[in-house]
């Protein structure tokens, strides 16, 4: 039986042992849709507040339940600060860390080489890597596979490697891991066939592509097709207003086109962590090979405009109401970067707040889902809902529309309102829209 006959059938068996490196919104679904498979996880994250709570059966992450943690504590999952507990032993290592920008906007893989080099000191003959973290074409070859081929071992032979983005879609209940295929790209063939077949024990379909930079490349062209369209929406979200023309009902009307239009909606600034940052991951490396991504550059700069755009319309709001925007109480709706969720990542509202408090207005703001707010270094604490805050602000700024909000009883009862989400849709009020 060759080497990777003989992995399928320890995975087969879940003899098969899985260690997961850092357990955040990527990694802890990961681990925990392999253990519930029944497989032995080790899940390894340096952050001990983080371990503590999962070993206590508890979740961090919003789209996980407790539940589910106590539920994989009970089969054969554990979280660990500790290298050696986690990596000796593991036949499979996911590589789930972060990949953010550094303050001049440039890839930051500190943490995928110190990954890498954790990884390095346990691989054992046979063992598979998965680079999962987003990242630029090329990372999974000319990052990793050095520090992994160290001390002569030979990839395909010694040990796998491969690299799987994901896809996970923060509080979509519709799409989850199981049901959104996921792309492999291995080293070589036998490195795509082993991941390929360890993946399907967790996700009804697998793609498998040519190599590691498709892979790679397919993530960025997922998220630079949004960032892109996202932007040009924003664009035409500025135009609209100049133009009086609504661009929602325009983005509604367009719609029903049944073939060649895919709706994207403006918005008051990009956030979360894939799509502001990803895309320059992609106009980053193309520098290298003499070639400028304008697309990604541009809608970069439409994007960073938004926060602007918005505290503008609000001062102009305010300016109809015979009010200067300085001593104003704004109260913002919203400050997480998406609807029902409680991720800040990126959020636009730690843009707009300081640049309202900048124009000296009084801000404050109410956020079921975040209690407390880091804002320049001062502390916001959320306002309740049924203290009902809109009625004392002389304009409320929905940045987020989260379903809890009542709208009805909002849109009656502010004085005025900027709603950069359509949230108000259909409703009767003193309301400007994006
Ligand atoms: N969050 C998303 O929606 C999403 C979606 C698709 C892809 N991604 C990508 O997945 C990767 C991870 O993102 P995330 O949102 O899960 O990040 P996260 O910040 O939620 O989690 C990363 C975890 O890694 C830990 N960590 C960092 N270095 C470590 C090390 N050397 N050893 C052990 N633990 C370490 C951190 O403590 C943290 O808990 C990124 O590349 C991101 O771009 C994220």
């Amino acid at each position: 039986m060759d080497n990777v006959s003989e992995l399928k059938r320890r995975i087969e068996k879940r003899e098969y042992r899985i260690a997961v490196i850092g357990l955040g919104y990527v990694g802890l679904p990961l681990a925990l849709a392999f253990a519930e498979e029944g497989f032995p996880v080790s899940g390894l994250d340096k952050d001990l507040k983080k371990v503590k709570v999962l070993n206590e059966g508890k979740s961090y992450v919003d789209d996980i339940p407790s539940l589910e943690v106590e539920h994989a504590l009970k089969k054969e999952f554990t979280a660990t600060t500790r290298e050696s507990e986690a990596l000796a032993g593991a036949d499979a290592v996911f590589v789930c860390v972060p990949t953010p920008l550094t303050q001049n906007r440039e890839p930051d893989l500190s943490f995928v080489i110190a990954a890498g080099k954790s990884v390095a000191r346990y691989l054992k003959l046979g063992e598979l890597v998965v680079l999962v973290s987003t990242t630029y074409p090329g990372t999974t070859e000319e990052i990793l596979l050095p520090l992994l081929q160290k001390g002569g071992r030979k990839v395909g032979m010694h040990f796998y490697l491969a690299f799987s983005p994901e896809r996970v879609d923060p509080g979509n209940k519709a799409y989850g891991i199981r049901n959104t295929p996921k792309v492999v790209g291995g080293v070589t063939p036998a490195c795509t066939e082993l991941t390929a077949y360890l993946l399907s024990t967790i996700v009804e379909r697998v793609v498998p592509v040519s190599s590691p930079r498709v892979a790679e490349m397919t993530k960025l062209l997922e998220n630079t097709y949004r960032v892109v369209n996202i932007s040009l929406v924003n664009e035409l979200a500025q135009l609209s207003r100049r133009m009086k023309v609504n661009i929602w009902e325009v983005i509604e009307a367009a719609s029903t086109k049944p073939y060649g239009f895919t709706p994207f909606y403006p918005g008051p600034g990009m956030g979360g962590h894939c799509i502001p940052i990803d895309p320059f991951y992609l106009s980053w490396k193309a520098r290298a090979y003499d070639f400028n991504l304008r697309f990604v550059e541009l809608a970069g700069e439409i994007n960073d405009s938004m926060p602007y755009f918005v505290v503008d319309l609000v001062a102009e709001a305010l300016n109809k109401e015979g009010k200067p925007l300085k001593g104003s109480r704004i109260l913002v709706l919203g400050v997480s970067y998406k609807q029902d969720i409680s991720d800040l990542r990126e959020s636009p509202a730690l843009k707009i707040i300081p640049l309202l408090k900048e124009r000296e207005a009084q801000v404050k703001y109410c956020d079921p889902l975040v209690p407390s707010l880091e804002i320049e270094d001062q502390t916001m604490s959320s306002l309740s809902l049924s203290e009902k805050p809109w009625k004392n602000a002389d304009c409320v700024l929905l940045l987020t529309a989260h379903r809890a909000f009542p709208y009805p009883e909002i849109a009656r009862e502010s004085k005025l309102i900027v709603d950069t989400r359509n949230a108000f849709r259909g409703l009767e009020g003193n309301i400007w829209r994006l």
